[in-house]
């Protein structure tokens, strides 16, 4: 996008009628984004299509290189092979691109960004802005305020990751696949790899032989050192791929460099920009999918000493997110607006 550009943006979504690319229409309208305009690229499949925008049909067209002419800001969600093929036109033809796939996330010249965590480096864009993966979002961001008062220098953390990561299909697999095992029918997974209705698998990316990690855990691993800036935190991850439709939770436990108590944490996270506690023992209300969908927050709760550091330095706790908002869709639009 040109500096000194004072008219309102052209604006591009490139995968409008994906999960993702729905939300993205939702929060644009939502949070009122100044555009002169609104274009929305799905594939070949969806042209003609039509998406409800401000009280208005909006057309979906076939993704080309002469659709993005006159764009100023992109926002992509279709996957990594359109990314790579397209990102890199939208900025030849002077847009900033704001990516939601992984082509780009790890390139040293590509910032990667939380805007509670570190909107400054929004900044040092060349044309392409990297949106971190979902788990990842979800984990870090209550985890920011608190390492910014007492570093954290281990992490340790599972994921109970929601169908909504994988796309819409995976969706309609969990709830075509769910109807067809309540009423005794068979259902032949075709989306994710292992049956998904009333069961649970390790995450649907393939493992490094050399770590035994897949490459979501490998992601949420790397991602968090940079952007958190700290090449040093230790990491490890377990994802989990569950029958969840919308919402990430992630169990985390953390040791910081000085001692840290819960009650600590709670009072650190009370006033934490993108956070909400969810913190009820007495109730036994914790985070849950089902409050998080829907909601920008990420709920956080279950927060504990970890019991396994008799020294103090460790807490646990449990969070909830909704994917698609705050793990994808809203943390993108939050992004734009730091270009506006
Ligand atoms: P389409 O609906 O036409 O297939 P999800 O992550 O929910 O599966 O969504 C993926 C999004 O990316 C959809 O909008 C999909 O469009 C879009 N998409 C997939 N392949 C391409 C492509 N080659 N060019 C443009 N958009 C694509």
């Amino acid at each position: 996008m040109q500096s000194g550009r004072s008219a309102a943006p052209v604006v591009a979504i490139v995968g409008a009628t994906g999960a993702v690319g729905i939300e993205l229409l939702g929060c644009l309208e939502r949070r009122n984004f100044p555009m002169s305009e609104l274009r929305l690229f799905a594939s070949a499949r969806s042209a003609g299509k039509t998406l409800p925008f401000r009280g208005k049909p909006l057309a979906v067209r076939e993704l080309t290189e002469d659709g993005l002419n006159g764009v100023n800001i992109g926002l992509f969600s279709a996957g990594s092979s359109t990314s790579k093929r397209f990102a890199p036109v939208a900025v030849s033809k002077g847009a900033v691109v704001v990516d939601n796939s992984s082509a780009f996330r790890m390139d040293a010249g590509v910032p990667l960004v939380v805007p509670e965590i570190n909107p400054a480096s929004v900044r040092e864009h060349k044309g392409i802005i990297a949106n971190p993966n979902c788990a990842a979002i979800i984990s870090i961001t209550p985890l920011w305020p608190i390492h910014r008062t007492n570093r954290i220098r281990r992490l340790t953390l599972s994921t109970y990751q929601a169908a909504s990561g994988a796309g819409a299909a995976a969706m309609e697999e969990l709830r075509e696949s769910t109807r067809a095992y309540l009423d005794g029918r068979e259902y032949r997974n075709t989306v994710l790899p292992h049956p998904y209705a009333f069961n649970l698998f390790s995450h649907n990316t393939r493992i490094d032989p050399a770590t035994g990690y897949n490459e979501e855990e490998t992601k949420v691993i790397q991602e968090t050192r940079k952007i958190f800036g700290d090449s040093e935190i230790r990491v490890s991850a377990t994802c989990v791929r569950v029958p969840v439709l919308r919402a990430h939770c992630v169990s985390l436990t953390f040791e910081c460099e000085r001692p840290i108590s819960a009650a600590a944490v709670r009072e650190i996270l009370a006033g934490a920009p993108g956070v909400k506690l969810v913190d009820d023992p007495e109730k036994n209300y914790f985070p849950m999918p089902k409050d998080a969908s829907g909601q920008d927050p990420i709920l956080v709760g279950r927060i504990r000493q970890d019991l396994s550091d008799p020294s103090g330095h460790s807490v646990a706790m449990f969070v909830a997110g909704d994917q698609l908002l705050k793990g994808a869709a809203l943390n993108a639009v939050q992004i734009a607006e730091q270009l506006l």
